[in-house]
């Protein structure tokens, strides 16, 4: 194995289209933080980026939901995350974001190179167009049916259901997630990379050079290889964006994963003057951690990008993770259906090493896992407290009771003794075994190894019965004792750093370095330590059955929403557009069925101004008798129109129930005939 001077470790820049949840720290944040600590712990020189992926048309669409900007939904949710993140001790080197001036310039600089060694092909295609919006159709912006698992609501990217990636062409009955009208197809023109080009050198690259890589990795890239890669447009019709830094681009951005992955780039640039040797030294060991869905993006289109451009380094691995499911069900943000993180500080505070031990003990490393709250609960009680918290509670007590808090002398040691220090130099080295692989899961088993290994010790070794009869054997076992507890110190450090500072304070020592680890002099004899305190609290049912109930809540929600199909937001329209429509408050006076029809109602209105008729399509949900004497809203100045021989003057207003049906749509409280809405 090649022997690295340095480390660059990225991890997946998470949108900023919502907060980050635990699917997202299991997958990718959690086991960055701990590599990177450990890194820091032995001295390496290392440097960790992230930031917000702050393009792309989900963003866009949330925005228009809400009725506000682009960048107002980038900046609530860069915050949120970047906040969460600090609050839970992940401890990138920098966070930045992709709207950042810096990335601007080097993503531009990225494509401009590119396009001046003439990488790209133009090309000139037919593309879906809204012609209501006026506007062209990419990636999310469009759904439909999936050729693959018929689900009715794929994107034009990619099927959420059976997970296949979709080019818009690929969707059966096509329409437009902005105005929900069918589109045409009209001739743009994009800038394609062509990865066909770098097959090649991929194969050769990742199956020749790369077979340690993760089976679920490999497998992926093999998988993509083997079924020929086509070129890829990089460009995209849209106004949210990095502007296509060429002549004749108007209107044209780069694609979100063009631009995102280059903000690795770009947040290290950020960082420091230095940048350029952990990007361009083949002595700097690049190791990007993302989730499964990241792959094809990681290990193919982005190396390609760099080889394209030159001069930079390729990943040395992707240790991607597979995916954690919640209660059994898909995390997703748009059904709401997480345990999100800003929302868990806020529940659950001073339980941020909860939520990262149990997130690594189950982490999908080898296939999806699933997060439940009773086993959080369960690890929480059975392992943290019972288990570590236990440990160093019984060590920290006991020296406090027999010697005032001030550590004994190591008198002669047992064969028994010797036995359990033994242990810890193989502890380490398998934890850091463990580590290098990216098996964090392992390796934190190995971590809690050394508390009950400690447990044991104690159990074994009974210092509470010898205290009396033999003084001295006692003031080995708890020096003993409290050197296993600066061990635990260290080793818990990259996995619950909070942890290991609450160790620490209780020991009055600082931090010690990660090859001190093994040592069984670390606290001297005469050394004083602080007073006992607890490390962990046993988690309650009531605690967990709120979480459950938040989640049951959630389902309800969903559940209602699901029956109703939402539209999205239609056309802006001016104030004085709005003005023109003339609403009123009436009430009905008559009301009888129009002969022959199934669904209309003959209704007579008193909309204040007047007594008039109005043909309404509600025959299949009010007999004639519930509408007499209801009040409505009544659209007044719509055109009339003759229905079934009746002149009709206006429009009753209606929407529909969650359970599918039409009603009309009445007044909160009761209000004068006539009265004008607006
Ligand atoms: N925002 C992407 C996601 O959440 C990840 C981007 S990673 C980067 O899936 F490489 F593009 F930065
Ligand atoms: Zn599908």
């Amino acid at each position: 194995m090649k022997n690295f001077k340095r480390y660059l470790v990225t991890s997946a820049l998470p949108y900023a289209n919502g907060p980050v949840h635990i699917g997202h720290l299991a997958g990718v944040y959690i086991p960055s933080d701990i590599y990177v600590r450990y890194l820091r712990l032995k001295g390496r020189d290392v440097v960790w980026v992230c930031g917000s992926d702050e393009h792309g048309v989900p963003i866009t669409i949330k925005a228009r939901q809400e009725g506000v900007t682009p960048q107002d939904i980038v900046d609530k949710y860069h915050n949120i995350i970047k906040n969460s993140f600090a609050k839970l001790g992940i401890s990138f080197d920098i966070y930045s974001r992709t709207t950042s001036p810096v990335h601007y310039d080097t993503a531009s600089d990225f494509f401009r190179k590119l396009y001046d060694k003439n990488v790209f092909e133009e090309q000139v295609t037919l593309q879906y167009y809204d012609e209501e919006a006026k506007q062209f159709l990419a990636d999310r912006y469009i759904t439909g049916s999936c050729p693959h698992c018929q689900n009715d609501k794929a994107y034009g990217d990619q099927c959420e259901k059976c997970g296949t990636t979709l080019s818009p062409n690929d969707l059966i009955n096509p329409k437009s997630a902005i105005t929900g009208s069918i589109p045409v197809k009209k001739e743009t023109k994009h800038w394609y990379l062509p990865l066909n080009k770098y097959e090649e050198f991929l194969r050769e690259w990742i199956l020749e050079g790369h077979k340690e890589w993760k089976v679920n990795v490999y497998g992926q890239c093999k998988s993509w290889l083997d079924l020929g890669l086509q070129p890829r447009a990089v460009s995209r019709d849209l106004d949210w964006g990095i502007p296509v830094p060429v002549e004749g681009a108007e209107g044209k951005v780069l694609y979100v994963w063009f631009d995102a992955p280059i903000g690795y780039i770009s947040a290290s640039k950020e960082l420091t003057v230095d940048w350029e040797k952990y990007w361009k030294d083949e002595e700097t060991k690049l190791v990007h951690f993302i989730g499964k869905d990241n792959i094809v993006f990681h290990c193919i289109v982005f190396p390609a990008m760099l080889k394209a451009h030159g001069g930079y380094i390729l990943p040395e691995n992707v240790p991607a993770n597979e995916f954690l499911n919640l209660e059994g069900d898909k995390i997703s943000t748009s059904r709401n259906w997480a345990v999100w993180l800003h929302e868990y500080l806020e529940d659950m505070p001073g339980k941020e090493d909860v939520l990262r031990y149990v997130l690594c003990a189950n982490a999908p490393e080898t296939k999806d896992n699933d997060f439940t709250w009773k086993d959080f609960q369960a690890r929480n009680n059975n392992e943290l407290v019972a288990i570590l918290g236990n440990f160093i509670n019984r060590a920290v007590v006991l020296t406090d009771k027999y010697y005032e808090g001030v550590v004994p002398e190591c008198g002669t040691l047992t064969p028994y003794d010797q036995e359990i220090l033994q242990e810890i130099p193989k502890i380490k080295k398998s934890v850091e075994e463990n580590i290098e692989n990216y098996r964090f899961r392992e390796a934190l088993r190995e971590a809690m190894n050394l508390a009950r290994l400690g447990n044991k010790y104690l159990a074994d070794t009974e210092p509470w019965k010898l205290v009396k009869t033999e003084p001295e054997r006692v003031k080995t076992i708890l020096n003993i004792a409290i050197q296993i507890s600066a061990n635990l110190a260290i080793v818990c450090e990259p996995f619950m750093p909070f942890t290991a500072e609450k160790i620490l304070g209780l020991l009055n020592i600082e931090k010690f370095g990660w090859e001190e680890l093994g040592r069984t002099d670390l606290i001297e004899a005469g050394h004083k330590l602080n007073k006992p305190e607890l490390l962990f609290e046993k988690i309650e049912d009531s605690v967990i059955e709120a979480q459950l109930l938040k989640l049951e809540n959630t389902k309800k929600s969903n559940m209602a929403n699901e029956a109703v199909d939402i539209e999205p937001q239609k056309e802006s329209v001016t104030f004085e557009d709005f003005m023109k429509m003339d609403i009123r408050v009436s009430k009905v006076l008559e009301a009888e069925k129009v002969p022959k029809t199934k669904k209309l109602l003959k209704l007579t209105v008193d909309t204040g101004i007047d007594k008039r008729v109005i043909v309404s399509g509600i025959a299949e949900f009010y007999s004639p008798e519930d509408m007499i004497g209801r009040q409505v809203l009544v659209l007044v100045n719509l055109e009339p129109r003759t229905i079934k021989g009746i002149e009709s003057q206006g429009m009753i207003l209606m929407a529909q129930t969650t359970d599918g049906r039409m009603v009309t749509v009445k007044p909160a409280e009761d209000i004068v005939t006539g009265a004008f809405i607006g």
